[in-house]
């Protein structure tokens, strides 16, 4: 199984594909899926600003459209002091496609890294349990 730091060198090789000319705000993002595969992703910026898509949700997009159903861990790098967590849009995401045990590893590129249960940085999520009873 790849180690955290494993999967920090990942997101940190993704990174360096970001398109981020807007923001200059570069990250990279490596989930590990429950079937034991890798995969990774930048975050990709346009001219028109609203079109630019995470790093997570990229990788997230590359996963399971590859067939990949759950994710296991998901590290995110980015290059601030204060280790940047993911948006919003960004943790549902993750919730979807996450087990009991998700973690989120966030790091940057001085080397400081924080570890969450994806439960923490989504609290009282809205997730498919609640379409159940309008089917
Ligand atoms: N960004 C990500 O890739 N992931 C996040 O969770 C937060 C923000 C990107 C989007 C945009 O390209 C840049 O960072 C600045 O917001």
């Amino acid at each position: 199984m790849i180690s955290d730091d494993d999967l920090i060198s990942l997101a940190t090789n993704a990174r360096s594909w970001a398109h981020a000319p807007y923001s200059n705000f570069s990250v990279g993002a490596a989930l590990l899926s429950s079937d034991g595969r890798t995969f990774t992703g930048c975050n990709v910026e346009n001219s028109t600003y609203g079109l630019s898509m995470c790093a997570e949700r990229v990788a997230i997009f590359k996963a399971i459209s590859e067939g990949a159903s759950e994710i296991l861990r998901v590290a995110v790098v980015t290059d601030h002091e204060h280790i940047a967590p993911p948006c919003g849009c960004c943790r549902q995401m993750i919730w979807e496609f996450c087990s009991d045990k998700t973690e989120v590893i966030l790091a940057n590129l001085s080397g400081d890294v924080r570890k969450y249960r994806i439960q923490d940085l989504l609290p009282e999520a809205f997730d498919s349990r609640y379409l159940e009873s309008v089917r």
